[in-house]
């Protein structure tokens, strides 16, 4: 199963989903075959390590995060299972790609997944000062566990 986090810039928030959810993957279920990748809808920051404020926010929480940016395109919404998005904006730009409901029912929120469910965003960081990644960190860290585990239940109820 393949799991593609999606932001504007994939340099803040989506690698460190990505990471987040690869390492709560590791712990809960090593064996399991999920994967978790990131991308952005802009082509801003492609080839770019991810921004020096999350890297070193990661870092404070003993997370270490290795992507290099890249944009989101129309083949990911054939390629991946699910496309985890983290605000509004983020979410419309991926559907306008979608062609067939197929496509579209892959498409959330990553807070979607929150327990209880939300429907709030995953806020921005870039303008902001060192409490907004940390802000991010949280929702983050909380959201890919819960769904992490999530899948893992959906995996164990088709088997
Ligand atoms: P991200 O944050 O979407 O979480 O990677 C941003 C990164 C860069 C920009 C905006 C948001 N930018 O305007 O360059």
């Amino acid at each position: 199963m393949k799991i593609l986090f999606v932001c504007l810039g994939n340099i803040c928030r989506s690698p460190l989903a990505e990471a987040l959810f690869n390492k709560h993957i590791q712990e809960i279920a090593p064996d399991s075959n999920i994967i978790g990748e990131s991308a952005g809808t802009s082509g801003m920051h492609v080839g770019e390590a991810p921004d020096p404020r999350t890297l070193a926010n990661a870092k404070k929480h003993g997370l270490e995060i290795s992507h290099k940016g890249r944009q989101f395109k129309v083949a990911d919404l054939d390629k991946y299972d699910k496309i985890l998005t983290m605000d509004d904006s983020n979410l419309n730009n991926v559907l306008k790609l979608a062609s067939n409901p197929q496509q579209k029912e892959k498409v959330y929120k990553i807070r979607q997944f929150d327990i209880p469910p939300t429907d709030l965003e995953v806020p921005d960081p870039w303008y902001g000062g060192d409490e907004g990644f940390e802000k991010v960190y949280r929702i983050l860290d909380k959201a890919t566990k819960n769904l992490a585990l999530g899948l893992l239940k959906e995996l164990d109820s088709k088997s």
